[in-house]
């Protein structure tokens, strides 16, 4: 980590990027509303497959990785961190939270968004840890400019969440994106503002914030994948894949 080639896009690459991000965020608008109790995740996955197939694009996560990801994208249900895998058996129910994590790839490049819905009212501890933790993806946008370095990033994230009694996920982090899924460099959502490495015009990467009610430590599960918290407490998670700009950012994956 940290010693390898950070990717700098051209413009016509960003514009590659641009529309895999409209796409991913056109994709979990949809599917985001099909979110209601007693929907299963599997019924989402199934229709964000035929979504996508139906326009001629793939989903990345189908068959991603060691053990091969089995479904075409995450659903991370309550103390699901990420990596959630759809299944028929998961019924959601009134007061759940849910992350949809999708990343359709079109002409090649990968768009990468996720956001965490209610299913109905949500606990008053719920509902603050899903706003909190978008307003964390924010302000981890808000440090992102040429110049600055990635440590700003997590940082600023670190320092809201922390103010709000929750914690910080810091083993899973956002990631460089392009052609290829997960590239460098990685994106901490904790750190110090200064350090990591310079942020330069033409990085194109995700921000995806895990912030959890409880502690930040995780568990995976034998399927190899769905990765939940320690203490079984909630977790909430928000993704934009961004590019740094000239002059600041560019949200690639924010919906028109
Ligand atoms: N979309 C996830 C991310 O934000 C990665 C999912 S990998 C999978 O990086 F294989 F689980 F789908
Ligand atoms: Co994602
Ligand atoms: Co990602």
């Amino acid at each position: 980590m940290g010693s390898e080639q950070i990717t700098l896009l051209s413009q016509r690459e960003i514009e590659g990027m641009r529309r895999a991000g409209q796409v991913a965020a056109e994709l979990l608008n949809h599917v985001g509303k099909m979110v209601k109790p007693g929907i299963s995740t599997l019924e989402i996955n199934d229709e964000a497959e035929r979504w996508t197939k139906e326009r001629g694009f793939k989903s990345a996560p189908l068959g991603y990785g060691k053990p091969p990801f089995p479904k075409s994208i995450c659903t991370s249900v309550n103390e699901v961190i990420c990596h959630g895998i759809p299944s028929a058996k998961q019924i959601l129910k009134e007061g759940d939270i849910i992350n949809i994590d999708v990343t359709p790839i079109v002409d090649g490049y990968h768009g990468d968004t996720s956001r965490t819905f209610f299913v109905g009212t949500p606990s008053p501890t719920a509902k603050k840890l899903v706003e909190v933790t978008e307003e964390c993806l924010y302000r981890g946008i808000a440090a992102v400019k040429p110049g600055g370095r990635i440590g700003d990033i997590g940082a600023a994230i670190q320092k809201y969440a922390e103010a709000e009694g929750f914690s910080v996920v810091r083993d899973f982090v956002g990631h460089g994106v392009s052609r290829v899924f997960h590239a460098p460099p990685q994106i901490p959502h904790y750190g110090r503002q200064g350090k990591g490495k310079r942020l330069r015009s033409g990085m194109v990467f995700t921000i995806e914030p895990m912030i959890n009610e409880g502690t930040w430590k995780h568990d995976i599960l034998s399927d190899g994948w769905t990765a939940l918290t320690k203490d079984r407490k909630l977790s909430a998670q928000f993704e934009h894949t961004i590019a740094v700009t000239v002059d600041g950012v560019e949200i690639l994956t924010k919906p028109q």
